[in-house]
């Protein structure tokens, strides 16, 4: 592909929905410029329904695992312990191994491609996308504006409940039967999804 400002740069955000499963979506997703996926995703044997490439990797403490030489480690901070951990984590070791749950004292990543969010971004997206709806936005969600400001095509994928209104995964089993969209307004933002897709802002990619 052509480099250069002209270009159009496509965007491939990965939720981590269990409507994944059997999709075969995987060479679309590669194929993409950009690949956005987040917290605890694999790719791993998974290849064919998400792909195996990722340029960013989204994550906060609690769901941080071990990136490749290449991926951008993308902190989205939720709280002030979030950017304290983070620049041991990619070096020594940090000394904050505890927050609402254990965390990981060191993961692997390429510590000359973090980036870190402006935490403001999370309020904004809040008030002017979801209108102050639920406690606070979802990953996937700040994940998808995110890519509608630096992407010239959005396309979106693994974003979906399953039939009992839970947040499953593609990788596991729900064990939390309640789980519904955690503190997220989960409805609210595929709504607004929907109601991007159909202006043609982004084009969602449903899966199964
Ligand atoms: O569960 P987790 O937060 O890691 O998933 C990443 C994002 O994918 C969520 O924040 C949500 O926006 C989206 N998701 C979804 N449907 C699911 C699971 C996750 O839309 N079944």
């Amino acid at each position: 592909m052509d480099a250069g400002p002209e270009r159009c740069r496509t965007c491939a955000v990965v939720g981590n929905s269990g409507n994944l499963k059997g999709s075969h979506y995987g060479a679309l997703i590669d194929s993409s410029d950009v690949i956005i996926r987040m917290n605890k995703a694999p790719t791993s044997g998974y290849e064919q329904d998400v792909g195996s490439r990722t340029t960013h990797h989204i994550m906060y403490p609690e769901s941080a695992i071990d990136l490749d030489n290449t991926t951008s480690l993308v902190l989205f901070p939720f709280k002030t312990l979030d950017l304290q951990w983070l620049p041991g984590a990619i070096t020594n070791g940090s000394h904050i191994t505890f927050s609402r749950t254990r965390l990981r004292a060191k993961i692997k990543a390429n510590k000359d491609l973090v980036r870190v969010l402006n935490p403001v971004f999370m309020k904004y997206v809040h008030e002017v996308w979801l209108d102050y709806y639920g406690k606070y936005p979802s990953t996937g969600f700040m994940a998808l504006i995110l890519a509608l400001h630096i992407c010239d095509e959005v396309n979106v994928y693994g974003f979906g409940k399953d039939g009992n209104g839970n947040w499953h995964h593609y990788w596991e089993t729900l064990t939390n039967k309640k789980l519904k969209t955690g503190n997220h307004p989960g409805d609210y933002e595929y709504n607004v999804t929907r109601k991007l897709s159909e202006i043609h802002k982004l084009e969602i990619y449903k899966g199964w």
